[in-house]
């Protein structure tokens, strides 16, 4: 069989990225221009400074992924981005750049959900993964346990029903004073500090016991926060920021656990820029192990934002014909539930 390459280009959020990948697993570029730096100041991703940078980056961005793959764009089979979720501004900068190239080339065209995008990058690193699976996808947009079926085919068991994981990370953080992004600033303040310091509280639903609430916690570390700076006393930084990872974790393993083993699955995967916490997959790694549960991850460069995992994802629709009508747009609340269905309406050439 032939190989099949695909360029992936990824500009959701506040990384301009683009990668060539063989067969959906092999990674031949990965290339990432961040904007971290840009939007530090402002404590959080500013929506319209993201977009200008996207169109500035984009390009070149793409030039360095064929170029690093030692390829030429007409090598490439298929042009994939993604069309949602995110910022809608930065990802019409992406999806602009990806039709006109698929449009110039004659090539297909193919949107990927983000979030099937992070899932798909544990097929990268790990050549003999495949569905099914529960996969825990916590970023800075999302937190999800979806039980992945198959390549294309997801049910999603439970979500956040307010901030996501990682959202609550960058959001104590700032409060804080340990800048953005805010994960690998609290793990790397809580190596220091005693997790049980503070019992801080982790909220179960018993409607949807796979669903995640994180605006509680968020609340009473505030609260402590102000508690210590009321009375004058230094807030013990460390101490606050392992109790909090703590109590994160806890809710992240003990929900996911509970999926795969009411699902009878024995393969759990995790996702997403949180899925970089070393103190997040150890525990998992542990409470796997105690049940007999395989656990598979990215490595920390393909969890947070790559277009890597956005060209993996959409091998699993290059090979079943599911590619996108020109008329693809963004759809910034896209859901990863909806996408079967929207790939049937904009694939017209499929
Ligand atoms: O997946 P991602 O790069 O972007 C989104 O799709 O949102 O995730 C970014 C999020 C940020 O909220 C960041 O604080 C969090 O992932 N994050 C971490 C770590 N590294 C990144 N959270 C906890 N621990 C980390 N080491
Ligand atoms: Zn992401």
């Amino acid at each position: 069989m032939k190989d099949i390459i695909l360029l992936g280009i990824e500009s959701s959020c506040d990384e301009t990225a683009a990668a060539v990948v063989v067969n959906g697993r092999k990674v031949l570029s990965n290339i990432i221009a961040t904007q971290v730096k840009l939007h530090a100041e402002y404590g959080g991703v500013v929506p319209e400074i993201a977009s200008r940078k996207h169109v500035e980056s984009v390009i070149p961005v793409i030039d360095k992924a064929i170029k690093d793959a030692g390829i030429t764009l007409n090598d490439v089979d298929a042009i994939s981005v993604t069309y949602g979720p995110g910022l809608v501004g930065a990802l019409l900068v992406g999806i602009s750049a990806a039709k006109a190239i698929a449009f110039s080339l004659g090539k297909p065209l193919i949107g990927v959900n983000h979030i099937e995008g992070h899932i798909a990058a544990n097929y990268i690193s790990n050549s003999e993964l495949e569905p099914p699976f529960i996969c825990l996808v916590a970023s800075g947009g999302h937190s999800h346990i979806v039980h992945v079926k198959g390549y294309r085919d997801f049910v999603v068991l439970g979500r956040t029903r307010d901030d996501a994981a990682g959202e609550a990370f960058d959001k104590i953080a700032r409060v804080l004073g340990l800048g953005y992004p805010g994960g690998p600033a609290i793990e790397k303040n809580a190596v220091s500090g005693n997790p049980e310091a503070f019992s801080f509280p982790r909220v179960k639903f018993s409607d949807v016991p796979y669903d995640f609430s994180f605006s509680g916690l968020k609340t009473a570390v505030i609260n402590t926060v102000h508690q210590f700076e009321q009375k004058r006393i230094p807030v013990p930084i460390a101490d606050i920021c392992a109790s909090f990872q703590n109590a994160v974790v806890d809710v992240l393993v003990g929900n996911t656990l509970s999926a795969a083993l009411d699902c009878n699955l024995e393969v759990v995967c995790i996702a997403g820029g949180v899925a970089a916490n070393l103190s997040l997959r150890s525990r998992m790694e542990r409470e796997c192990r105690k049940n007999g549960i395989s656990l598979y991850y990215p490595p920390v460069s393909l969890c947070t934002d790559n277009a890597a995992m956005i060209a993996s994802t959409a091998y699993f629709y290059y090979v079943d014909k599911k590619w996108s009508a020109n008329d693809l747009n963004a759809l910034p609340g896209l859901k990863l539930e909806e996408t079967a269905g929207i790939k049937d309406d904009v694939n017209k050439n499929a």
